[in-house]
C-alpha cells in the first residue's frame, strides 16, 4: 500500500514531524504564519490526512479542494471551531483534537490571570517600566483577595475542573454553570455547586469561562451578562473570544460595572479590540494557555498519532465525531 500523504498546514514540533516523515509521505508548509486561504487549499489537494492548525477554516471549500481520498483531519487544538464537523462527517472525514494533554498548561494560564487581574500586577509591571515614581503605602494598587471568594466556572470539563482544583488551593469556593451536570464524585472533590446561569453571573467573584464556542455560547457574555456580574467581579477567558462580546466588556470595564478582566483569548484574534489596551484593569496575552514546549509537543504527537492511526485503518485515539460519519 502507498505510503498515506499527509499534510501540515504550519510547522509543529519535530517529534510530531518525525512520526509524521516515519509513516507518510509529508508536506509541511514552510511559512511561520497560516496559509491564506487559496494556499492552505492548494496545500491540501490530494491529501489523504491534514493536520490543522486553530487558524485555519476547514469548511465546505476545504474539503472541495482537498478532494474524495480524505479522511481525516486532526486539528492540533481542543478546541474545533474552526472546524465544520457536520460538513466533514458528511464527508466521511473522520475530525480529531487533542484533549487532555493541553488541560494542566491551560489551568496554569487560567490561575495566573486570575492573580493578575485581582491583584493588579499588568499594571504593577507597567508602572514600575514606566519610570514613574512609586512608594509602599498602605493605600498602593489595592486588589482583592482570592481567599473565601467564590470561583464560577462556566464548563465544568477537564481545564474548567484543572482551575477549580487549583482554586481550592487558594481558599476558593466552586459554584458552576455547565450544559450537564457533572458527576457526583467531580461535585464532591472539588465542592462544586451546580448553579443556574444567572445566578453564578450574580454569585461569582471571579468568572472563569471554560466552555467551548459553538452557536450557543457565541456572546454568552454580553452586555446583559456582564450588568448581572458583581461590581467587584473579575471576567477570566482562557477558551475562545467570541464567547464574550468584546465591545460590551470594554463598557462594562469602564464603566466600573465589573472591576477587571484576564484575557487570553480575543474575539476577532490576533486583533484586539483597541479600547481594551487603553484599559488598566484588563491583563491581556496572546492565546498562550498550551503554551509550553512539553504541551505543545504533546498536542502535535497527538494529532500527529491520530492523523496516522486512521490513515492506517486503526480507530482515532481522540476523534471528534466518530459515529457520526457518512459511508462514502
Ligand atoms: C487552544 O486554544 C486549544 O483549543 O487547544
Amino acid at each position: 500500500m502507498a505510503a498515506p500523504r499527509i499534510v501540515v498546514t504550519r510547522r509543529i514540533p519535530e517529534p510530531a514531524l518525525e512520526l509524521l516523515r516515519e509513516g507518510s509521505e509529508l508536506w509541511v508548509s514552510g511559512e511561520d504564519r497560516p496559509l491564506e486561504t487559496a494556499e492552505l487549499h492548494a496545500a491540501v489537494a490530494g491529501a489523504d490526512a491534514v493536520v490543522t492548525l486553530l487558524h485555519d477554516r476547514v469548511d465546505d471549500a476545504f474539503l472541495d479542494a482537498a478532494g474524495p481520498q480524505l479522511r481525516s483531519v486532526s486539528n492540533v487544538a481542543v478546541g474545533y471551531d474552526n472546524i465544520d464537523v457536520p460538513a466533514a462527517s458528511a464527508r466521511g472525514v473522520l475530525v480529531t483534537n487533542t484533549p487532555g494533554v493541553l488541560t494542566e498548561a491551560t489551568a496554569d494560564i487560567a490561575l495566573g490571570l486570575i492573580l493578575a487581574a485581582t491583584r493588579r500586577l499588568g499594571e504593577g509591571e507597567r508602572l514600575i517600566r514606566s519610570g514613574a515614581p512609586w512608594s509602599w503605602h498602605m493605600f498602593f494598587m489595592l486588589g482583592s483577595g482570592l481567599q473565601g471568594k467564590t470561583l464560577g466556572i462556566v464548563g465544568l470539563g477537564g481545564i474548567g475542573r484543572a482551575v477549580a482544583r487549583r482554586a481550592r488551593a487558594f481558599g476558593m469556593e466552586i459554584a458552576y454553570f455547565a450544559r450537564n451536570r457533572a458527576p457526583e464524585e467531580v461535585e464532591a472533590e472539588l465542592s462544586a455547586r451546580p448553579l443556574g446561569f444567572e445566578e453564578l453571573l450574580a454569585e461569582a467573584d471571579v468568572l472563569s469561562l471554560h466552555c467551548p464556542l459553538s452557536e450557543e455560547t457565541r456572546h454568552l457574555i454580553d452586555a446583559g451578562a456582564l450588568r448581572a456580574m458583581k461590581p467587584s467581579a473579575y471576567l477570566v477567558n482562557t477558551a475562545r473570544g467570541p464567547i464574550v462580546d468584546e465591545a460590551a466588556l470594554v463598557e462594562a470595564l469602564r464603566s466600573g460595572e465589573i472591576a477587571g478582566a484576564g484575557l487570553d483569548v480575543f474575539e476577532r484574534e490576533p486583533e484586539v479590540e483597541p479600547g481594551l489596551i487603553e484599559l488598566e484593569n484588563a491583563v491581556l496575552v496572546p492565546h498562550l494557555g498550551s503554551a509550553t514546549e512539553e504541551t505543545r509537543t504533546a498536542m502535535a504527537e497527538l494529532a500527529a498519532r491520530n492523523a496516522l492511526a486512521i490513515a492506517a485503518g486503526e480507530p482515532a485515539l481522540t476523534p471528534v465525531n466518530a459515529g457520526q460519519l457518512k459511508e462514502t
